[in-house]
């Protein structure tokens, strides 16, 4: 089932320092939404807001509404570590478990889940997360390797097999193709249209073209300047930003002319 999330009224702070400022949204379900911004803008502060990783980070707190559908995120009656595992996360850095093979990592959330699962129906599971992330090929015959024995790209990958393989109804994914070569960036975006049939997904990239190519809605996130919060600056269909967006810096972020 995929979920509606809005937003309104957000500040994030980590500690004193309030990183991001002011802002709403609301996000479609069954659609892609493309983050983008300046270095430092605070998108995936904002994206770790969606599914309260930021208050991981010892002071971190909101100010603010986080509402799916129709319930309060932040609410004194929702546990944050069930959110966390409900809305699945792809982080900007590769982490998987180290020293967990291969077949393990892709199953970890699952097993989390406390889904019992038959060995046949994991090993099924498997197969299917790992060729969607494009990774199956080449990893099968080694699927009881340790993941930290993968290359930063394969990495990455079996990140986007791990968040997957729950079947998230919502999946945040913060820049899922910054290490990863043409071919996996083009399977990655093939996944992402199969899977808005049935889920939200919101994606941070830094790459304009995916945006484009991807999402029905970008939002623009800017700062005015260093140690200021970063805003959502504007937000609309991506057609929209890409040819005729409201403000003046987005259309000088995404032709290049920023700073
Ligand atoms: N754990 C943290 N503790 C304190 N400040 C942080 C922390 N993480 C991020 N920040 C600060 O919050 C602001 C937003 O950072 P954030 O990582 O969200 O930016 P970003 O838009 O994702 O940048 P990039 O495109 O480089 O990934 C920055 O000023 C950053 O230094
Ligand atoms: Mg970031």
């Amino acid at each position: 089932m995929a979920k509606r999330i809005d937003v309104s009224d957000l500040d994030i702070y980590y500690g004193n320092f309030k990183a991001v400022e002011g802002v709403n949204i609301s996000i479609e379900p069954r659609s892609i939404t493309a983050l983008i911004g300046p270095s430092g803008c605070g998108k995936s502060t904002f994206l770790r807001s969606l599914n309260r990783m930021h208050e991981v980070v010892p002071g971190a707190r909101i100010e603010g509404k986080v509402v799916i559908d129709g319930q309060d995120l932040y609410g004194s009656d929702v546990d944050p570590v069930d959110v966390r595992r409900q809305i699945g996360m792809v982080f900007q850095r590769p982490n998987p478990f180290p020293t967990m093979s291969i077949y393990d990592n892709v199953v970890a959330g699952v097993r989390l889940n406390s889904t019992k699962l038959k060995r046949a129906a994991l090993d099924e599971l498997v197969e299917r997360s790992l060729r969607a992330a494009n990774l199956w090929t080449e990893v099968k015959d080694r699927l009881d390797r340790p993941g930290a024995g993968l290359s930063g790209g394969q990495q990455q990958r079996l990140c986007i097999a791990r968040a997957i393989a729950v079947e998230p109804e919502v999946l945040l994914m913060d820049e899922p193709c910054s290490a990863l070569d043409p071919i996996s960036t083009l399977a990655i975006e093939d996944l992402m249209t199969q899977l808005k049939e049935r889920f939200t997904i919101v994606i941070v990239t830094h790459n304009m073209q995916q945006a484009a190519r991807v999402s029905e809605f970008t939002g623009f996130f800017n700062l005015a300047g260093v140690g200021q919060p970063g805003r959502l600056v504007e937000f609309n269909p991506t057609e929209k930003i890409f040819s005729n967006p409201d403000q003046k810096s987005t259309e000088d972020y995404i032709s290049g002319r920023f700073g």
